[in-house]
């Protein structure tokens, strides 16, 4: 590290280098520079997978209050289940498995219904994704031949592969990760675009309560500490907590709740081939998650070619703070279907 005039100029440490490849690096590189931002997705890699790990030994499906999404598809997958052509057997599509306890639950009751022809899951961190198919394998050993895993980005080319053939596929995008995305409406179309008509959709999401907005998120709050997993890129990017504050608060604008932390110095982060640099009073952004109502995303899937057939909502489960919301389960066919007259 380098101090002139107060600015301090810092490379990324060594873990940087052994948990990105080129294109990630570079990726990571033009989003400091040019958004201030550190790509949430890439924190579920290399030492990040941990702090996923960590807490997935402690999810169960048990209650909607432990760890909703479990809960939610576990409890509710007869009712997906029976949106599918009567009879068929279903290829789950996991975009982002994590620790593969979300989708835990409708893969147990496929199985129990004998109705589970395979699974095939894209995540980008290779820790996850050997962690889900170690989990999905050893809970259902009569289908370790057709439980079938692939490192990739979804929102790019990857997702091709992850829909590539089949029919009544129900394609999981659970745990928020959707709304972690740069870009959600356009996932959404993209995979409705590559849907066919006997497919089903189920996302699972933190929303904004009808209620609105809780009090917590009406102001910025300060002086947190940061979890592990948010301020692991800064960390990587050897960027020192004592330079910086905390924010967490929301967007009205963007309609986003965010994490982020405002430098106090001026400070040059040098990737390979790109300088990403901040003036003091800049922020770098860690986290954000695009936080609408259950009626907005009904809306949002509307938008992007979707047809809500199933809205279920968790019990609430008094939590507060940014983790506070309702959690929904949605569940929808590509509007085509309804278009065709051949969706009822
Ligand atoms: C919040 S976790 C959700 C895990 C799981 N679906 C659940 O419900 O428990 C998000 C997962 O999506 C993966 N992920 C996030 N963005 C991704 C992207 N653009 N491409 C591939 N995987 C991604 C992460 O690595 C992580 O495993």
């Amino acid at each position: 590290m380098n101090s002139t005039h107060g600015l301090l100029t810092v490379t990324p440490v060594p873990a940087f280098a052994a948990t990105y490849d080129a294109f990630q690096v570079a990726d990571i590189a033009a989003a400091m520079a040019e958004r201030h931002e550190f790509p949430y997705e890439y924190t579920y890699l290399g030492v990040g997978s941990r702090y996923w790990s960590d807490q997935a030994e402690m999810s169960t499906a048990d209650s909607a209050s432990s760890d909703p999404t479990p809960w939610l598809i576990a409890t509710h997958a007869a009712e997906v289940v029976a949106l599918l052509r009567p009879g068929r057997a279903a290829r789950v599509v996991d975009l982002g498995p994590g620790t593969g306890s979300g989708v835990h639950g409708l893969m147990a009751y496929l199985s129990i219904v004998d109705r589970l022809d395979s699974y095939r899951a894209v995540d980008i961190s290779p820790d996850l994704l050997a962690m889900s198919a170690r989990r999905l394998r050893g809970a259902f050993p009569d289908a370790v031949g057709r439980i079938h895993v692939h490192e990739g980005d979804f929102t790019g080319e990857a997702l091709d592969v992850a829909m590539s053939r089949g029919t009544d596929r129900i394609v999981v995008i659970a745990g928020g990760t959707l709304h972690n995305l740069r870009d959600p409406d356009l996932l959404l179309r993209r995979v409705a675009a590559r849907s066919d008509r006997t497919d089903l959709l189920m996302v699972t999401l933190r929303v904004e309560p009808e209620s609105g907005l809780p009090e917590f998120m009406r102001r910025v709050h300060t002086g947190r500490t940061l979890k592990p997993q948010k301020r692991l890129g800064l960390d990587l990017c050897g960027i020192d907590p004592a330079w910086y504050d905390t924010e967490l608060g929301y967007n009205p604008v963007a309609r986003e709740l965010f994490t982020r932390v405002r430098l106090l110095r001026p400070v040059d982060v040098v990737f390979e081939g790109r300088t990403a640099r901040f003036a003091a009073g800049d922020t770098v952004t860690v986290w954000r998650y695009r936080y609408l109502t259950a009626a907005d995303v009904e809306r949002q899937l509307g938008h992007a070619g979707w047809t809500v057939r199933l809205r279920i909502i968790a019990p609430p489960g008094g939590r507060t703070g940014v983790a506070a919301g309702d959690h929904v389960l949605f569940v929808a066919t590509p509007v085509r279907q309804c278009v065709s007259g051949t969706g009822t």
